[in-house]
């Protein structure tokens, strides 16, 4: 035979083989045995020049050769790349990782916001627990059983005593019986409703406020919102109340805020109406004192509850509640903390 022979070609393979130490190299090394003229393509051509009784066995070998090298080729590859990320490991002159911080979520910032504002005028921040018997959610706050406010908060049931709270205000229930007078608390948390559109989620969140004291009155409750109120959106905002109807207040009122968009003159985002409804509120009623055994003869209180989303979407202008929830980085990331 003229050309080299299978062995001598494999003994020449594995030998150059060792001398490769990167991917440029292992790219020529290739060439050269598998390549249009590389020395195994020549011995697998070379088979038309083999007696026909001795090319069956020729050609098995040879093919066995490319694919033996074929397969040494790529471990060699693999070791090449775990070699170069070692290396880089070790390479102290590289950049580091960046490490990306993450931000508070909206409405954890306006529960904190508004916690600050109620501390500042000594109030505490109290919790209590998502799931709430019927008593500290319904029968405590003046909600006796069939009762119609009962509907309006469509209730998601655990059991016939026990359900996800509807609202805050259980939290009222739970302070006024372990604390004496004065209180005042304020007092977030999520709650739960079987409702969902654009501006309502299943989930949501609420902050409660209760002050109790002798000589409490309506008065002290109007500047104690009006004050958060302009604390939250600005001294220009003003605040109206509007007689309203809640089961564990009398009376109860509605508080609107002057519109953030067209200050009164009536825009879409107010109805046309120049204010935007904000919370309920009222005067603690005095069957919710006898349910916690305060004597309303000497004691008188407010009470408030708010929803944390709908600031938020004040706030931030955000028009569809879903947001807060689908945890998008794109969404969160844009409000600094
Ligand atoms: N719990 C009421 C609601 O979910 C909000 C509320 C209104 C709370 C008046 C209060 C209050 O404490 O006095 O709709």
């Amino acid at each position: 035979m003229s050309h080299k022979s299978i062995q001598e070609v494999r003994d020449w393979f594995f030998q150059d083989l060792k001398e490769v130490k990167n991917h440029e190299e292992i790219l020529k090394f290739k060439g050269k045995f598998l390549g249009k003229s590389g020395e195994i393509t020549k011995l697998l051509s070379a088979i038309k020049t083999i007696p026909l009784e001795e090319r069956s066995d020729y050609g098995k070998e040879v093919n066995l050769l490319k694919n033996e090298t074929l397969e040494e080729l790529k471990k060699k590859q693999e070791l090449l790349e775990q070699e170069g990320g070692q290396a880089l490991e070790t390479d102290l002159t590289l950049p580091g990782v960046g490490i990306r911080r993450g931000t508070l979520h909206p409405i954890t910032l306006v529960i904190r916001q508004v916690s600050a504002i109620f501390e500042r005028l000594g109030f505490s921040v109290e919790s209590g627990p998502e799931i709430e018997t019927d008593f500290y959610n319904f029968e405590a706050l003046n909600i006796p059983q069939h009762h119609p406010a009962r509907d309006s908060q469509d209730t998601f049931f655990i059991d016939d005593n026990r359900v996800l709270r509807t609202q805050t205000s259980g939290i009222q229930i739970r302070t006024m019986e372990n604390r004496k007078p004065p209180i005042r608390i304020i007092a977030p948390g999520k709650v739960f409703r079987v409702d969902h559109d654009v501006t309502h989620s299943p989930v949501f969140h609420q902050i409660e406020g209760l002050m109790v004291d002798t000589d409490i009155n309506f008065k002290h409750l109007k500047f104690v919102l009006r004050t958060m109120i302009q604390e939250l959106f600005g001294e220009s905002r003003e605040v109206r109340f509007r007689p309203s109807y809640f089961p564990f207040t009398e009376p109860s009122a509605e508080m609107d805020v002057s519109c953030f968009a067209c200050a009164g003159k009536g825009c879409r985002l107010c109805s046309q109406t120049g204010w935007i409804e904000i919370l309920g509120c009222g005067m603690v009623d005095p069957n919710v004192f006898e349910a916690v055994g305060i004597d309303h003869g000497v004691y008188t209180g407010w009470a408030f509850g708010i929803g944390v989303e709908r600031i938020a979407m004040l706030q931030y202008g955000i028009t569809d509640i879903r947001l807060f929830y689908e945890n998008d980085v794109r969404f969160l990331n844009q409000f600094p903390s």
